[in-house]
């Protein structure tokens, strides 16, 4: 593989995912991203500008998607809307994104005949209980709670049923909750460190028992890049790093290596549908020799709290209407 189009390669994980190929490979990279309001071009700087070209657009624009995938030998597809609190107010950017644009992917790699990675969630499975001895694996049936991952959920089964029915050459992963740099901060970790250090106390839906199931975001981008290169096409992997832990624990780890006290955070109103546990088994994984480097999660969030400590410039404009959408519901 020479060229990959990553789609929403200004977001989150896409972005972590273009510094780890152009960091690690030789492969050139094209990017496709809207920009929408979780998309920031910022994120891609310091990466090399010989191998990296970004194009701004949407994936359900049949036309560009088609002339981009044309030009390159695999697709990994990260461009979502990916917040389950938005997706409670307004289902229908994840509709059309998450499934209308997937859908406009697989016409193109089909017609072109080019290898499709899908980045997924865990969300697809719905969740556990607390003391269930269980994880989620491949085969595990799927449950979703939320607009966000029942849009998710539909966007796996058209990839399977394009694989089936057309034989395009894809692969599958659902990972956990990722953490790291370039994240918004209008998800948990980055939300709450970024209000410690505007002084402001820590936010827990409800009791703050939930559990995630922790990942860094470097480790689910050389996980994405060993499903790329040693995946079996049609199967799903589960990428997870065994890091389970309550939000409750997440928020005073981040209150002690802020030199907080402990207790100096508040419940709020919970989540609808919030759901309880997510967990991973990640054996299928270690079947392609992939292992997670970020094994302690109190050692990767001291680093990514010391990233946002750093580039205050790069999440300050998304802070204020951020909090002022979340006081909306009293969260
Ligand atoms: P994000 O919201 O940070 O980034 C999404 C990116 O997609 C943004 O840059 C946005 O501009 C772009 N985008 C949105 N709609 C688009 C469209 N119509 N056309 C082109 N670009 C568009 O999300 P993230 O957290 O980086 O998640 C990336 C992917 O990983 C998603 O598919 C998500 O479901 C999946 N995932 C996320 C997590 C997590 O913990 N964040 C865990 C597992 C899987
Ligand atoms: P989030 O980052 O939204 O990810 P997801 O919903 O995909 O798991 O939330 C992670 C957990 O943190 C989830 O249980 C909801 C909870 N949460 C809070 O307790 N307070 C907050 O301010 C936010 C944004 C989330």
């Amino acid at each position: 593989m020479n060229h990959l189009l990553v789609t929403g390669g200004a977001g989150f994980i896409g972005s972590n995912f273009v510094h780890h190929v152009l960091g690690t490979t030789d492969v050139r990279v094209t990017v496709l991203d809207k920009l929408t309001y979780a998309g920031n071009r910022a994120s891609l700087d310091g990466a090399d500008k010989q191998r990296l070209r970004f194009i701004q657009g949407d994936i359900c624009d049949a036309t560009l998607v088609d002339e981009l995938v044309a030009s390159v030998d695999a697709v990994v597809h990260y461009a979502a809307e990916s917040h389950n609190d938005n997706s409670l107010h307004d289902p229908s950017p994840f509709i059309q994104t998450n499934i209308g644009g997937t859908y406009t992917l697989l016409e193109a790699v089909r017609r072109h005949n080019v290898r499709f990675h899908h980045v997924s969630t865990d969300e697809v499975y719905g969740d556990l209980e607390l003391d269930d001895p269980d994880r989620f694996t491949p085969t595990t049936a799927y449950n979703p709670s939320s607009p966000y991952s029942a849009s998710k959920a539909g966007s796996d089964h058209l990839v399977r049923a394009w694989v089936r029915s057309f034989g395009v050459q894809a692969t599958v992963s659902n990972c956990s909750n990722n953490y790291g740099p370039y994240q918004h901060v209008e998800k948990f970790i980055p939300r709450q460190i970024t209000n410690v250090i505007d002084g402001v106390r820590p936010r827990l839906y409800g009791a703050g028992l939930n559990v995630r199931d922790w990942i860094h975001a470097e480790d689910h981008s050389s996980a994405v890049l060993a499903v790329l290169t040693h995946g079996e096409i049609g199967r799903t992997y589960l990428i997870g790093a065994d890091g389970e832990m309550n939000n409750k624990s997440v928020v005073e780890m981040i209150l002690e290596l802020t030199g907080q006290p402990a207790d100096a955070y508040d419940h709020v109103t919970d989540r609808p549908g919030h759901d309880l546990r997510y967990a991973i088994d990640s054996s299928s994984m270690a079947e392609i020799g992939w292992a997670p480097r970020y094994t302690s999660f109190r050692g990767g969030l001291a680093q990514t709290i010391a990233w946002y400590q750093e580039h205050e410039d790069w999440w300050r404009p998304q802070k204020q209407v951020t909090e002022a959408n979340y006081a909306r519901t009293g969260q």
